[in-house]
């Protein structure tokens, strides 16, 4: 990773600003292509474009994990010229071959038919689960805190690892919108030498169900009804309530979905948590339980409700493309990933606590989290299908030092995933795609099959044998072999049954709510009382606040006033629980790297500070996206938003540099935006934008004709509004707002 990016990224489009408006183009975070395009069609023949810069591609290994060296576009399109898939040159593509200009297509086509077959299938089955996804490509460097407890090697002091990351919403379909209600996937892929690591990972520390046997059952009950396929991307419906209140072990994960983790702001304001207990092995073979945490730098954040469902419209890639912006402004998302370490107890519990039940935490307080090393992602997938749909990750796939546990969840997701990219990618040879190759070298006997890509040699690929002189060996200790910890399972009969420990199925969402803040507590009611809203039947509403009744009186209440129903007494003991305020969201401040700031201005206005304004935004390490009445130039600086294009749910806050008069697309029958004011001094959509920014408590701040703005919404002097003479005065203020993440005391809470 080159830490010189982030200065060198903002020098370069602060530079390019001043230049003309292709060049700047080119360079604002999310412009395609790697070069800018020319008006005319181009004609001189010359080699394909390289990326953009700030994208990566798998590293270059043949199928059996061996540096090719060659550079990574190597496994891109070839040549000037349009080709066959065998390479022969091609004179044209746009006509078929046919009897005459108006006779029928000739069979003897082949390049009619191999493009048009070729086509045919080019989709492939999405996931099962986590069909929708963002990947990007980073390093991880070890800090080497974790060594007297591993002997996995990429856990060394000062190892870098190459990772790829894919993140992920459970529920939707490949198209679905990325700002859902649901839980987050946080899968990564370590290629270390020793072997690669998967930590396939959810943003959540706990999951709906105990035993693997009831995955497919919970997805049925939280995927689309069977009659209707709807609705997409939702848990607010009979089917998935109907589930998580008849099988309470779900009532934990569920907590955690109605909370505002269930609507991140950002993947890269998300924590990760690899949910189960692992057991790490060291050199000298002794052994510890522990939890995988990840940590953003950043702060863990959330959209706010209303936040989502505009998204769900405007920007159904809001995700994605925060994800792959940042990057490409050189505001690389970063990560600690962290353990919490018990004693491997023969009991396999820490405080009490199942260590092996996946609906339960450790709470930070009674276990803290240690950083072993830092997550650094810096380069955007080249192409989307080859890496981000191809890749396949699998709790299988362990290093030399990092074993798994008993856990029945973990159990059963060591047979899915293998089991399920079968189909996905079409047989069994996916590993030898590119993104998914091994950084080690590869000896595995496994041969032929559908993609084979492998030129396996010799003729005895079989243990032990002479043919071959031998080859593969197997390894031992000093060779570094896989270590099975040889963990006593104890004599039992053969049973379909859980252990006792895992019947305690609301002590731990208690202590979740009395973790929260107020305003957290609020958002949890509003969301519980939204989806149980959404349900048809009574009986399923009933039930469900009845567990809440379990989890607390005043939720219960709450919801229940909402659902206009009665609030029951609960039926177990109320769990006498010590909050965990690591688990709170709020009441922080955090660093605002790759934040955007939208910047109204009039371009018949006072410009003399927006060039100052920028660069500050800039040097803060923020995106500032200047919104002006049009497209183009204003002020020699490149205009990213119109008022027809510009919403507020883009900006983490809102800059007031001037108060533009109505633009002259400002008609309620052009843009419907327009009609959500009156067209007073200054153009609607502006005071829409501020009004909105106000509702989702971001930061606002106007200097010069930028008050009359505020004055017309009626805004001033509220919390987290800044007024001032100066831009980079009243910016200096907003970026303070803005490292809490939202104003929250706009809005006091209703419960303690
Ligand atoms: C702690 C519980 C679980 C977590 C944290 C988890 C996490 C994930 C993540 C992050 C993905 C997306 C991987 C990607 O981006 O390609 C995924 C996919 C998947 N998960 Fe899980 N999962 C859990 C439980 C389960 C269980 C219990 C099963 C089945 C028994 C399961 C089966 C699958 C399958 C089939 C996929 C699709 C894999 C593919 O097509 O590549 N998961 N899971």
């Amino acid at each position: 990773m080159d830490p010189t990016k982030p200065a060198k990224v903002v020098k370069d489009v602060v530079d390019a600003a001043t230049d003309k408006l292709t060049d700047v183009l080119a360079t604002v975070p999310g412009a395609p292509g790697s070069a800018p395009p020319t008006v005319e069609e181009p004609t001189t023949p010359r080699d394909p474009l390289p990326p953009k810069r700030e994208q990566g591609a798998p590293e270059t290994r043949t199928p059996t994990g061996a540096e090719t060296g060659a550079p990574t576009i190597a496994n891109g399109q070839q040549g000037a010229y349009l080709t066959t898939s065998q390479g022969a040159r091609l004179r044209d593509t746009d006509h078929s071959l046919k009897a005459g200009p108006r006779g029928p297509l000739l069979l003897q086509d082949h390049h009619l038919r191999e493009k048009i077959t070729h086509f045919d299938h080019e989709r492939i089955p999405e996931r099962v689960v986590h069909a929708r996804g963002a990947g990007a490509h980073g390093v991880f460097t070890s800090y080497g805190a974790a060594e007297e407890i591993t002997k996995a090697g990429f856990l060394r002091k000062g190892r870098k690892t190459d990772v790829f990351v894919r993140f992920s919403t459970v529920l939707g379909s490949r198209g679905s919108a990325d700002t859902v209600r649901d839980t987050r996937g946080f899968a990564t892929k370590f290629y270390t030498d020793e072997g690669t690591f998967d930590l396939v990972a959810n943003n959540m520390p706990v999951f709906f169900i105990q035993d693997a046997i009831k995955f497919p059952d919970i997805i049925h009950a939280a995927k689309p009804h069977p009659d209707r396929e709807i609705p997409q991307a939702q848990s607010a419906h009979d089917t998935f309530w109907d589930f998580v209140s008849l099988h309470t072990e779900a009532q934990h994960h569920t907590i955690w979905n109605m909370s505002d983790r269930g609507i991140p702001r950002s993947y890269r304001m998300m924590e990760g948590f690899g949910v189960h207990t692992f057991r790490l092995v060291n050199a000298a073979g002794e052994t510890a339980l522990v939890k995988f945490h990840w940590k953003p730098k950043l702060g863990v954040h959330s959209l706010t409700w209303e936040e989502t469902q505009m998204l769900g419209g405007i920007d159904p890639d809001f995700h994605r493309r925060d994800l792959y912006d940042a990057i490409e402004a050189g505001a690389f998302p970063e990560w600690e990933l962290g353990l919490q370490v018990f004693p491997d107890t023969p009991e396999e519990t820490f405080a009490g606590i199942d260590l092996l039940d996946p609906t339960k935490i450790v709470p930070e307080e009674l276990a803290p989290v240690q950083p072993v090393g830092k997550l650094v992602l810096n380069r955007t997938p080249t192409n989307f299908f080859a890496e981000t749909e191809q890749v396949a990750f699998h709790l299988g796939h362990l290093p030399p030092g990092i074993d798994v546990t008993n856990d029945p969840l973990l159990q059963g997701r060591l047979f899915s995933y293998v089991d399920t990219q079968l189909t996905r990618l079409g047989g069994p040879n996916f590993s030898q795609i590119p993104i998914n190759r091994p950084h080690a070298e590869v000896n595995d006997m496994l041969r032929d099959g559908f993609h084979q890509q492998a030129v396996h040699a010799g003729v005895a690929p079989y243990r032990p044998n002479s043919l071959d002189g031998g080859n593969p060996f197997p390894a031992g200790d000093e060779e570094n072999a896989f270590v099975d910890v040889p963990v006593t399972v104890v004599e039992a009969p053969k049973v379909r049954a859980s252990p006792v420990s895992f019947d305690d199925h609301f002590s731990q969402v208690r202590l979740f709510w009395l973790s929260m803040s107020p305003v957290e507590k609020e958002h949890i009611i509003r969301a519980y009382t939204f989806e149980l809203g959404k349900c048809y039947h009574q009986a399923i509403k009933e039930r469900q606040l009845q567990c809440l009744a379990n989890i607390d009186p005043v939720l219960c209440a709450q919801v229940a006033t909402g659902l206009g129903l009665p609030a029951p007494e609960p039926t177990v003991p109320l769990a006498d629980v010590a909050p965990s305020p690591a688990l709170s969201q709020v009441g922080r401040v955090w660093p605002g790297d790759g934040r955007t700031v939208g910047i109204v201005v009039d371009p018949d206005g006072d410009l003399d500070d927006l060039h100052h304004v920028r660069r500050a935004v800039f040097a803060a390490g923020m995106v500032p996206l200047v919104i002006a009445p049009h497209g183009g130039l204003v002020a020699d600086l490149p205009v990213q938003r119109s008022f027809a294009t510009a919403r507020s749910v883009e900006f983490d806050a809102i800059l007031l540099a001037g108060a533009p008069a109505p633009a002259p697309d400002a008609l309620p029958a052009r843009d419907a935006k327009a009609g959500a004011a009156d067209a007073a001094t200054v153009d609607p959509r502006v005071l829409l934008l501020v009004e909105e920014a106000w509702r989702h408590a971001k930061a606002i701040g106007a200097w010069g004709a930028g008050h009359t703005v505020l004055r017309q919404t009626g805004i001033v002097d509220r919390p987290g509004v800044v007024t001032g003479t100066s831009g980079t005065e009243v910016f200096g203020e907003v970026k303070q707002v803005m490292a809490a993440h939202r104003t929250w005391d706009r809005f006091p809470a209703s419960v303690a």
